[in-house]
Parts: C-alpha cells; sequence; structure tokens
C-alpha cells in the first residue's frame, strides 16, 4: 500500500535514539525526506548515516527543542535545504526516575515541563505557520500511557496528559486549515544498546531492573512489551495519506495495557 510519504518532508524531533530513530527509519522507507532534530549531535549523525546508507534520506540538525528560538531557526533551514514541512513529529521527552508525589520537587516539575510539554509547544509553533498558509500538514505527538495517570509518575504524567490535550486543542483549531494532530502512546519500549545516545534517557537516569519489566510485561494483555519500530508503523500511518479523516486521535501502542477513550 502507497502512503503517500513518498517526497514528504518530515521534522522528527529527539530522532537519534530509540523510538525516534526507529520512526526516521521508518518514514525513511516510505521514501519520506526526514529531518533529524536532536540535541546529540553525534548520536544524530550516526543515526542519519545508518538510514541513509539503507537508501534513505535523513538530514541531521543539532537543536536544542528548549530553545525557541533554536528551533525556529531550524525550521527554516529545514524549509530552505528541503522544502516546505509537510509532517511534524513531537518525539522529544524525558521520564526522570520513579518516585511517588511526595518526593518529587518544584524543580523536578519544571523540568519535566521543560522536557515534554515545552518541546512540544514549541516545535507545533515553528512550523504550523507555514502548515496553515499551505492548508495542509500533519502533526503526530509522542505522549505516554503514563498521560492518562499511573503511579509514581505524577511530574511526567502530567506533562503527557498537556501534551493530549494540546494536540486535540490544535486538531479543533486548525482543522480547517486541512492540518491534522494526533497522539501515540507508546508502551514501555526499551531500547537496542546501540540505538542510545548519551542523551538518552536511557543512558542517563532511567534504569530498571529485570523483575520490574517483568512486572510490567504480565500487565500487559498481549503479555509483550511494545518494540520501537510498533510505535513507528503506528505514527506513520497517522501521518499519511490514509488517515486523512482522523484527527485529534490518541492511539496507545502498548498491547493493551492501556485503551484510552
Ligand atoms: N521508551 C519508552 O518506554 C516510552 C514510553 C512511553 C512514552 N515514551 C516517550 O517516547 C518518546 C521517546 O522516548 P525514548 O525512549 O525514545 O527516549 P530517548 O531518551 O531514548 O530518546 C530521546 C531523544 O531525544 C533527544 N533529546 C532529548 N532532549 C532533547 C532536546 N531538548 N532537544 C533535542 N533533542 C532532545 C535525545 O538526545 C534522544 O536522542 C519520549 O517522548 C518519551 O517520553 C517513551
Amino acid at each position: 500500500m502507497d502512503l503517500g510519504l513518498g517526497g514528504r518532508v518530515v521534522v522528527v524531533t529527539g530522532g537519534a535514539s530509540n523510538i525516534g530513530k526507529a520512526i526516521c527509519t521508518q518514514f525513511a522507507a516510505e521514501g519520506a525526506t526526514v529531518a533529524l532534530f536532536d540535541l546529540d549531535g553525534a548520536m544524530a549523525e550516526r543515526t542519519a548515516a545508518e538510514i541513509t546508507a539503507a537508501g534513505g534520506s535523513v538530514t541531521p540538525y543539532l537543536v536544542d527543542l528548549t530553545d525557541d528560538d533554536a528551533t525556529e531557526a531550524a525550521a527554516s533551514a529545514v524549509a530552505v535545504d528541503l522544502g516546505p514541512i509537510d509532517v511534524l513529529v513531537n518525539n522529544v521527552g524525558w521520564n526522570g526516575t520513579a518516585e511517588f508525589f511526595l518526593d518529587l520537587t518544584p524543580q523536578r516539575w519544571e523540568l519535566a515541563y521543560r522536557r515534554n510539554l515545552f518541546p512540544t509547544l514549541n516545535a507545533t509553533r515553528a512550523v504550523l505557520p507555514t502548515m496553515v498558509e499551505r492548508r495542509s500538514g500533519a502533526i503526530v505527538s509522542i505522549s505516554s500511557d503514563a498521560g492518562f495517570g499511573e503511579f509514581r509518575m505524577a511530574d511526567y504524567g502530567a506533562m503527557k496528559a498537556g501534551v493530549l490535550s494540546f494536540s486535540r486543542t490544535i486538531a479543533k483549531e486548525y482543522g480547517r486549515f486541512g492540518i491534522r494532530s494526533n497522539v501515540v502512546c507508546p508502551g514501555l519500549v526499551l531500547p537496542d544498546p546501540n540505538d542510545v545516545g548519551e542523551r538518552s534517557l536511557w543512558a542517563v537516569d532511567t534504569k530498571m531492573g529485570p523483575a520490574q519489566v517483568e512486572n510490567i510485561t504480565s500487565g500487559i494483555p498481549l503479555r509483550r512489551r511494545s518494540e520501537a519500530v510498533d510505535i513507528a508503523w503506528s505514527v506513520v500511518f497517522l501521518a499519511s495519506a490514509q488517515a486523512r479523516q482522523l484527527t485529534g486521535q490518541v492511539l496507545s501502542v502498548s498491547g493493551g495495557f492501556a485503551m484510552p477513550r
């Protein structure tokens, strides 16, 4: 099936590692022209080179999504280098160590905002005006099942719920301009060690023991954890022509762990 993504310009934020890397890989496999935004320059180069060697088109851009000027400049550079942006995937996000709410500090709530909600609003602000002008565009934002409320994820979950709400608002406000905005919520995706850059949360402060992983897996109706490619397939579909009637929707790719209504 032709998903109509050939030659489309797709920006993937946080595209160097794990889920973002899989998303870049799948869009490239569909013939899209991918712009990979990441603050880890070395990993972004490595990922782009790997996908390019397999025949895809991926250009890395060194950009910190918590910097609004830099994000706007990167979006403008993509328009010049590759053409107008057709698809934005808001993938940057970060979950710190799991703590009960009363063990979290206001500093950490602020960090959760900077690392999850701000980058989504920021990148959307950078690409939306041109999408409105062109009366066309698709935005897919990565939230989390934690956005529906989850033990020991009060700060992260609240920000991911913000991503859900924001995406639906964009769907309502800009649908009349032909712009669609949808959300994918991954279940737990443990990375392949080769797909983890230095700035990946998996390299820094999220460590899970086998017992914890087993405990999570046993609570999944399909009894299997999601892989990065599972998330990527859903993102690619939601960005495709075949999803033209879908907007404001939330897809949990979690083996049934979460069943959002
Ligand atoms: N992995 C999971 O189990 C899981 C589950 C649910 C939701 N999610 C969400 O999926 C998304 C991707 O998760 P992941 O596991 O692939 O994360 P990851 O940490 O492995 O990868 C994130 C990428 O974003 C980059 N990055 C981080 N901050 C950035 C910034 N400010 N500007 C530019 N780039 C930045 C990192 O360098 C890295 O390449 C996140 O939004 C995460 O919250 C992940």
